[in-house]
């Protein structure tokens, strides 16, 4: 067979390594024949969904056979009030991944460059690829972003900055006085995202909302998600608040009804159940600690992370680790795709969960 229609493919696909996400458990244990494992491999909120979300959902049950809002108006509202900015600047998404891919289609195509630093999160190469983008990468800092350095590869030709604040998945975060300088500085043609999908965990004074800067900065987009502080991964749902033009631009290329009737109500329901953000950050806290503290007890560095998620250096090939600790029934997230082969990302779990994780690398190693 000859497939010539391969060579017909977008011209960034050829070399587009496609986002790896965590296996389903239901899958690593058949494959494994295992049962009772946990898994700590994508960054989820442990504690399983608010009551309130759930009986939002069964309401939702009744209207299955219409579509959705299309205009998210309910969600985009209080979304809106709770920043304090206009549901002009608020553009919704299939997760936050969504609006990302949107900025990418709006604001990159081939021969525009895409900046981000080393170990950022794996969507912004992914999404500027896919249009044809070239890819501009500076080199981590302590593994985090280094702003001077990606001020400094900044062109003509380039379109986005992403950054990740906190970043996934080295748990690095930037302070306000750097990060506002950094967007302060920024070409106002560039189009500067921050995105803030584990804002809700930070609990660093210094730590900035940059959401509070859009009046200032017309090319700056902030994304934010609903998939982990509050619990509602499997919905996909999340948002880009941005100038009302650029929010315009991103809409044009948003799909018709991007997130369901179910997603924006348990949204909704979640934004009113601050009970469970709090239980969720504070039980992130104090897995945070367990973890940390037993990472050293076994005489291991780690990065220190702002996010729900530990990345731990094993001073060794993660892989073989990774598969032994499945063997376990126990599932992290090696992250070799980063170019951290000696690394593995655990996220915060319950209580039992953690010390289960801990146990477990403890025999292993
Ligand atoms: C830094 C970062 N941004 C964005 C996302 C996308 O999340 P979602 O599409 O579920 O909102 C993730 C998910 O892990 C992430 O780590």
């Amino acid at each position: 067979m000859n497939n010539r229609f391969l060579g017909q493919a977008a011209p960034g696909l050829a070399s587009l390594q496609p986002y790896v996400p965590g296996k389903p458990l239901s899958e690593l244990e058949r494959e494994l024949g295992i049962t009772g494992s946990i898994k700590l491999a994508s960054n989820e909120n442990p504690l399983g969904p608010s009551p309130r979300v759930r009986a939002a959902l069964e309401a939702q049950i009744a209207d299955l056979s219409r579509y959705p809002d299309g205009g998210a108006f309910e969600l985009r509202r209080v979304i809106a009030a709770r920043h304090d900015v206009d549901p002009a600047c608020v553009t919704v998404g299939n997760g936050s991944n969504d609006v990302l891919d949107m900025v990418a289609r709006v604001f990159l195509w081939a021969g525009r460059e895409s900046l981000f630093s080393q170990y950022a999160f794996a969507v912004y190469p992914i999404s500027s690829m896919a249009v044809g983008a070239t890819l501009r990468m500076t080199p981590a800092v302590d593994y985090g972003h280094d702003l001077g350095a990606m001020r400094a590869m900044l062109t003509e030709q380039t379109g986005v900055i992403w950054i990740a604040n906190p970043n996934n998945p080295t748990g690095t975060r930037l302070g306000r006085v750097a990060l506002r300088e950094f967007i302060e500085s920024a070409p106002s043609q560039v189009m500067v995202v921050v995105d803030e999908a584990y804002f809700e965990y930070v609990r660093d004074g210094d730590f900035p909302d940059a959401s509070q800067w859009l009046g200032d900065f017309p090319n700056l987009i902030v994304t934010r998600t609903f998939s982990k502080a509050y619990g509602l991964a499997a919905l996909r749902v999340g948002y880009g608040l941005s100038h009302p033009d650029v929010a315009d631009l991103l809409n044009r290329v948003r799909q018709p009804f991007n997130v369901d009737s179910f997603a924006q109500a348990a949204a909704l329901a979640a934004l009113e159940d601050q009970e469970y953000l709090r239980r969720s950050v504070e039980i992130n806290d104090q897995g945070m600690q367990q973890l940390v503290a037993g990472v050293q007890r076994l005489g291991l560095e780690y990065i220190p992370s702002a996010g729900n998620f530990l990345t731990i250096d094993l001073g060794r090939d993660a892989g073989p680790v990774d598969q032994a600790l499945l063997r376990l029934g126990v599932v992290t997230r090696p992250v070799s795709n980063y170019g951290l082969p000696n690394h593995l990302r655990v996220s915060i779990g319950l209580e039992a969960e953690n010390a289960r994780f801990l146990d477990a690398l403890g025999q292993v190693l």
